[in-house]
């Protein structure tokens, strides 16, 4: 069923004060808020009431709206920093016990319109927390009671309806899920290794380097498939995009996947090993660096990190202008956030944490010292 016609249906249906539920990763809650809000802006639309992490919802965004759904749906549909839209119906605290009687029980009491007679429909669960059932419990659960409730069929991949219920430790939210597919598969890469970032943790990155869209040089020196310098060029259309990887693979890939969004002529890519930067660019010449070097976590569980965060922080400063910005993901962060204090060029102007499936990387923003 196409998006928009149920969004069109639940505002006729739903007329006042519809809650809407953005999903993104968590660390990432600010960046879609702030994100809205400019677009927002943009069109001069009435500002919405926004709850980051409402119920202490890790990854979540709650929008109660003053205008119509539709209204909004576009700027929703072209957000970048997240996954999920959500027409939220429900949000309870759970008892200690019996969560799969008692959701299927909260579910029975809502009046679910749309549920017309023949519609498909799915249960999608999502489930954080140290429960003894799984997400495929409450799918279970949930699909059983709408299956007694309405005369429909399950179909997981061809439905009408997507029924979202997530429990995140003692709280639950029972929604209809809008967006048919993630907001964040937007690219078809024809090169997308397993590393490969996502596209709106990659938006969030370019976002927090909180700079204007004027003809600034941009460099991601390990670009890998290039998610980085396309977020980039998409967002601001007056950068100088550059990315170099170790790799030639690596940079032929990320020149095709720039091919397929228009971006190719935009972007200088060029093989090169990070620790010697100063040999393939200038000093002083980048005005940032946004970039997502390799965790380590299976590859070189040997690998010095501290030894390779600090020749990549002397690196790095040598090419960046002063008060440019190096914007970059680390998993050994304490080791990265000492040699920063402790030694180099650099300030810390923001860290955040980020959830990316069971990984917690950092997320560092640093500036270049104007004066050493
Ligand atoms: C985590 S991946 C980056 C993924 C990238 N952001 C993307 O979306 O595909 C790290 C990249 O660093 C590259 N790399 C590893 N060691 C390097 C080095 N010494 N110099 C430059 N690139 C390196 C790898 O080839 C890999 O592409």
């Amino acid at each position: 069923m196409e998006e928009y016609e149920l969004v069109k249906e639940l505002e006729a249906t739903f007329d006042e004060n519809l809650q809407i539920l953005l999903t993104t990763n968590g660390g990432l809650e600010k960046v879609v808020e702030e994100e809205l809000t400019e677009r927002l802006e943009t069109i001069d639309l009435q500002p919405q009431q926004i709850k980051t992490r409402p119920l202490g919802y890790d990854g979540h965004v709650l929008i109660e709206l003053k205008s119509g759904l539709t209204t909004i749906w576009p700027i929703l549909k072209q957000l970048r920093s997240i996954h999920h839209i959500i027409f939220l119906m429900d949000s309870f605290s759970l008892p200690q016990a019996d969560h799969l009687v008692h959701i299927p029980s909260r579910l029975k009491q809502l009046a679910l319109p749309f549920m017309k007679a023949g519609r498909t429909f799915r249960i999608t669960a999502n489930r954080t927390g140290n429960q003894r059932y799984g997400s495929m419990d409450v799918q279970r659960a949930a699909g059983q009671l709408i299956d007694e409730r309405f005369p429909c069929a399950v179909d997981l991949e061809q439905h009408d309806i997507n029924i979202r219920v997530d429990v995140y430790k003692n709280q639950c939210l029972i929604g209809l899920q809008l967006t048919n597919t993630s907001l964040a598969n937007r690219y078809n890469r024809s090169y997308r290794p397993r590393i490969s970032l996502k596209p709106h943790i990659a938006y969030g990155m370019v976002h927090e380097a909180n700079l204007p869209n004027e003809s600034l040089k941009i460099l991601d020196p390990f670009c890998g498939s290039g998610s980085i310098l396309m977020e980039a060029g998409h967002i601001y259309p007056d950068w100088d995009l550059y990315g170099s990887d170790l790799y030639q693979n690596a940079i032929e890939g990320a020149y095709n996947n720039l091919k397929r969004e228009n971006l190719e002529g935009r972007v200088e890519l060029r093989q090169a090993d990070v620790l010697e930067l100063h040999h393939y660019f200038n000093a002083d010449f980048f005005d940032a660096i946004i970039t997502n070097p390799p965790y380590g976590i299976k590859l070189s569980r040997n690998k010095d990190y501290a030894l390779f965060y600090k020749n990549l922080l002397k690196e790095t400063a040598i090419v960046l202008k002063p008060g440019g910005k190096l914007v970059m993901l680390a998993m050994k962060w304490s080791q990265l956030k000492n040699l920063v204090v402790n030694k180099t060029q650099f300030t810390i102007r923001k860290l955040s944490r980020l959830e990316t499936g069971d990984l917690h990387p950092r997320l560092f923003v640093l500036e270049k010292i104007k004066e050493v």
